[in-house]
């Protein structure tokens, strides 16, 4: 049915009222009627809109309120890329640039456009002939996240231009929260039980990038707008100071603190003003942003990598306050490094409340000296976690209030070492930690890894805490009884779970290895291990010691090649130094350490790496060299059996295919005979792969 004209004409007159009291609010800050007035007039478009489906236009105000979720965000490439800036940390930085900017310009004193430095996140807007389309993240410059539905939630962002425009405009600032609706975001998210946030920028940063839009719309996010990106035929001033104000004629709510200066007096004399209203601003901002004023002159001195020459980001210092050292507390993470942790007197400090900063480790503690109950200067950063920088006072300094790393662990009770070169003390419990056993578990269970979905912190710490998951084995016993028993678990989800659990099975060798969690062992290196050793069995048999060892050796020689110009050596594992065979050899050498890993296999059973596997006559076979070979060294024998697709390990066991004996040959041999595996000296080797001699 097709609206009444009278109600065309309302529901129009309604949306413009609504915007212009928008802008208002949002953009000059300067409200005309009161909020219950104004949600008055939404309800009456709602209504008029529900009664008339075809009255509501895309752009209607009343689509504020956020649209269906997303499955994803899709991608946008920027027209245009979106850079970043230089950096200054202080005033001889800006003499500097300054200085190259006049050289470049060849005039005595230039004019710039001189801005606060929100401290949000960048975003790009597109509008066609004056509406808004699509507005996108900045991802990596080139190209970011569609976020359109979400930015639509913003009500400073005018979904139409106050000028009709021709074709493709756009507008690019920063999205930001004010630090009150921070609080009260974060006061909301406190009382539900939900994620509190670190600062307003982490905040709306958060916010921006939900997948349902009418989340995004409950977040009260700000938009500053601060340049433009591509524009078409739109025609525009020549100058940054003048394009800001145009923007704000435009319905774009741009920066109060801009200003035009001259010269480098005129940038430091802003960047001080700027930093003295900084606390009375409503929102954060990490410095001033200086660019040159004249459009010529800004195409003129062109781009560095990837920021312009034009302009410059003038950073405010860290800040900083003094505080208590309450304890000294420490943590055991995932991989058992016990970290250290000041318990501070809470202090407000760069925009949030800081209660605890990070100590590093023991030998942190020792250089700067800090006690229990010093009075100590504390500094925050932009994003970076709070720091103690140095003590301010010391404080009574009984015995009791130096700090001493534990002997045993405080989750455990299992020892704590500090290896030989280690700044970090670890528990040896492994798995048999609990505070390593939760994250143990949340790492096993991670996208990257074995990929469970739905296996959260909740649940985990639920699982852990009712013992009835200590080792990621475990998972795999799991019944749908079990699962009900816990909270929030219906049916349905407990369901779920299983047969997420149940999908996690097979999944690749590497994969399964870099879910174990051993320190030091990532993706990529997990996967370099999958690939040399084919199984699970071939990997926890492999002898660490002998292959650090070899490796070495190897290290050594090849330096010296290099030396006499010569062709090196192959390399054993691409990227697996003495390090990480170290702490291979430590982990798998845990008895506890093995037994879960062997019963998780079982559970598991992860794929074998068909490429170790299959490739090669010699299929997987395993292989130990024992003895000294007439013609191959231990390494080209080595290669030899991997090239044709074989392994070779240290030690003889049931799992020994062949042993290849040389002269004078171990107890290896012994043992071999023993057991009944087939002995091949070299030739045998050789007749094995097909080689003559
Ligand atoms: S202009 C070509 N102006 O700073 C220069 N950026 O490092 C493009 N930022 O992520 C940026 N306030 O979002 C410009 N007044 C301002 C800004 C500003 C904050 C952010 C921007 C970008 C970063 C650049």
């Amino acid at each position: 049915m097709s609206a009444p004209r009278q109600s065309r004409e309302r529901a129009e007159q309604l949306r413009r009222q609504i915007e212009h009291h928008n802008h208002c609010y949002y953009v000059l800050d300067a409200p005309e009627i009161e909020d219950a007035q104004y949600d008055r007039l939404l309800r009456e478009l709602e209504s008029l809109e529900r009664d008339y489906p075809a009255l509501a236009t895309p752009d209607s105000p009343t689509r504020r309120v956020g649209g269906a979720p997303l499955a994803q965000f899709s991608a946008v490439r920027h027209r245009l890329p979106m850079l970043s800036l230089g950096n200054a940390f202080s005033e001889g930085d800006v003499v500097a640039f300054d200085r190259r900017v006049r050289e470049a310009a060849g005039a005595t004193e230039v004019a710039y456009s001189a801005e606060p430095k929100f401290d949000g996140l960048a975003i790009s807007l597109r509008y066609e002939d004056g509406a808004f389309v699509q507005g996108a993240t900045r991802g990596d410059g080139a190209t970011g996240e569609d976020v359109s539905a979400n930015l639509r939630t913003v009500r400073a962002i005018p979904m139409r231009l106050r000028a009709a425009l021709r074709g493709s405009f756009e507008v690019r600032g920063e999205v930001l929260m004010y630090r009150t609706d921070f609080a009260a975001l974060n006061e909301r998210q406190r009382a539900a039980g939900e994620k509190v946030f670190a600062n307003p920028r982490n905040a709306a940063a958060g916010s921006l990038r939900q997948l349902d839009p009418r989340v995004t719309a409950r977040r009260a996010l700000r938009f500053c707008a601060y340049g433009v990106g591509f524009t078409g035929d739109a025609r525009l001033p020549r100058t940054q100071v003048q394009l800001l104000d145009r923007l704000a004629e435009l319905g774009l709510p741009v920066a109060r603190e801009r200003r035009l200066v001259r010269g480098v007096a005129g940038l430091l004399a802003y960047y001080r003003e700027l930093a003295e209203s900084r606390p009375g601003l409503p929102f954060d901002i990490d410095g001033a942003v200086y660019k040159v004023n004249d459009f010529d002159l800004q195409e003129q001195l062109g781009f560095v990598a990837r920021a312009p020459r034009f302009a410059l980001a003038h950073k405010f210092p860290a800040q900083e306050a003094v505080t208590e050292i309450l304890d000294i507390t420490v943590q055991v993470g995932r991989t058992g490094a016990l970290t250290p942790a000041a318990r501070l007197a809470p202090v407000f400090v760069g925009g949030v409340t800081v209660a605890s900063a990070t100590l590093h480790n023991e030998d942190e503690i020792r250089r700067k000296d800090l006690w229990r109950g010093d009075r100590v200067v504390v500094r925050r950063a932009g994003d970076v976690i709070p720091e103690v920088v140095r003590v301010d006072k010391p404080g009574p300094r009984r015995a009791a209030d130096r700090f001493r790393m534990p002997a045993c662990c405080p989750v455990c009770g299992s020892p704590v070492v500090r290896l030989e070169g280690e700044a970090v003390a670890r528990c040896t419990g492994g798995f048999a930690c609990a505070a390593q056993r939760k994250e143990a578990l949340l790492h096993f269970a991670q996208r990257r890894a074995m990929d469970i979905e739905g296996l959260g912190e909740k649940l985990v710490d639920q699982l852990v805490e009712r013992a009835m998951v200590d080792s990621p084995a475990d998972l795999y016993r799991l019944t749908i009884e079990d699962l009900q028993s816990l909270e929030r678990m219906a049916q349905k989800s407990s369901r779920n779970l299983l047969d997420a659990i149940a999908a996690s099975r097979g999944r690749p060798l590497g994969r399964f290895i870099f879910a174990l969690g051993i320190p030091g062992v990532g993706e990529e290196v997990a996967k370099v291990l999958a690939r040399h050793f084919g199984t699970v069995e071939a990997f926890l048999e492999a002898d660490w010691g002998a292959l650090a060892e070899r490796k070495l050796e190897l290290a050594r020689e090849n330096a010296a090649r290099k030396r006499r110009g010569q062709r090196l050596e192959a390399r054993i594992m691409e990227g697996i130094g003495p390090e990480l065979s170290d702490s291979l050899a430590k982990f798998l050498g845990a008895a506890h350490n093995r037994e879960v890993i062997q019963a998780l296999a079982a559970a598991a059973r992860p794929a074998d790496d068909a490429s170790a596997v299959a490739k090669g006559a010699l299929g997987g076979k395993v292989f130990v060299i024992t003895g000294t070979l007439p013609a191959l060294t231990r390494d080209q024998a080595r290669e030899l059996i991997e090239r044709h697709g074989g392994r070779v390990t240290g030690s003889v066991s049931s799992n020994t295919d062949f042993v290849v004996a040389g002269t004078e040959p171990g107890s290896k041999l012994d043992r071999a005979r023993e057991i009944g595996v087939r002995i091949l000296d070299e030739d045998g080797l050789r007749e094995l792969l097909g080689q003559a001699r």
